[in-house]
């Protein structure tokens, strides 16, 4: 297949490289989105059901996954595509004999059409793209960005609104760390008049330089630290967990985890009734249980959302969807 280096999606996401938000425009969402709407009719899906056929993916993941790993997986199989499936590719590769990426990239290009990849360095599918001569899609790159995680995420807030404009949300947690925070910011850049009250700890507080460029795009940021401080009917909540792995001082995690647990009363006494609660799991106690059944947690439906996210990216970028 032919790889398109243009990093800028432009209405065209054939041979193209899925590293991060900012390669899209509101013109792109729409593209995915319709096609994603379209794979989730199971009628219309039958059109789809073969398109993968006789492509592979290589999924090569450094960091462990459950949604993103296996939604991919899925992805291609539903579609009749098949994957090599790489998890900890430095224990069961040759990364463990010392092969760099640069090397481990060429091997899986030879085989693969396009390569899915997850690694704990920012940068580092950045760095895969670069030397690669097929598409390559960020699975998550340390605490950068995770961009598919992000249009799913935006999705799931387009379907319950209807909109990507004039919105006003919170996102809570590990505003340091996470890296679905960091591509969700800018994938809400992408509308209009959007407010997002960002809830954290000040240890884990958004970086400065990301709060002044995601301000730059024209997203009102508003830092706040107490759950008082959350304003009512929000359209949505965007719960994170605190990024343990990303800790060197165990104390610090300590002092820092958990310190904004939804469960029933917190949710009735913060949230409006139409605000939706999404989390991009995995939930290590920040969300309890107990909020499940209420038709405002949209977890699990967002979590759904990926797959079909993730099907549509792969049609596009590998020039099936026609
Ligand atoms: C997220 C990730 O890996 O960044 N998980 C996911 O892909 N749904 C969030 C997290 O691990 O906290």
């Amino acid at each position: 297949m032919r790889k398109n280096h243009s990093p800028l999606i432009n209405g065209d996401f054939y041979g193209k490289d899925i590293l991060s938000l900012n390669q899209f425009s509101l013109l792109d969402i729409g593209i995915l989105f319709s096609l994603v709407n379209r794979l989730c009719d199971k009628h219309i899906f039958a059109e789809y059901a073969d398109k993968l056929q006789g492509s592979i993916a290589a999924l090569l993941f450094y960091e462990p996954s459950s949604r993103t790993f296996s939604s991919f997986d899925a992805a291609v199989k539903r579609l009749s595509g098949q994957t090599i499936d790489i998890r900890n590719p430095e224990v069961v590769s040759s990364v463990a004999k010392g092969e760099t990426l640069e090397d481990t990239i060429r091997v899986f290009e030879t085989y693969a059409d396009t390569i899915v990849i997850r690694h704990k360095d920012v940068g580092t599918a950045q760095k895969a793209a670069a030397v690669a001569t097929i598409p390559v899609i960020n699975a998550g790159d340390g605490i950068g960005e995770h961009p598919t995680q992000a249009l799913l995420d935006i999705y799931t807030i387009y379907k319950h609104t209807g909109r990507l404009d004039n919105l006003t949300g919170l996102i809570a947690g590990d505003l340091l760390n996470g890296r679905t925070v960091h591509s969700l910011l800018r994938a809400l850049a992408l509308g209009k008049d959007n407010t997002v009250y960002l809830l954290s700890p000040k240890e884990l507080r958004l970086p400065s330089n990301e709060l002044s460029e995601i301000k730059k795009r024209g997203v009102k940021l508003i830092e706040i630290d107490k759950s008082k401080d959350i304003p009512m009917k929000c359209d949505f909540w965007y719960w994170t967990r605190v990024q343990k792995e990303r800790f060197s001082d165990m104390r610090k995690y300590e002092k820092v985890k958990n310190l904004f647990i939804v469960d029933k009363k917190f949710l009735n006494k913060f949230a409006g009734k139409e605000t939706i609660l999404m989390h991009p799991l995995p939930r290590v106690g920040e969300i309890l249980p107990q909020v499940d059944l209420d038709p405002r947690a949209m977890y699990f439906k967002q979590m759904e959302n990926g797959l079909y996210i993730r099907m549509a990216l792969l049609l596009l970028v590998l020039g099936k969807a026609l």
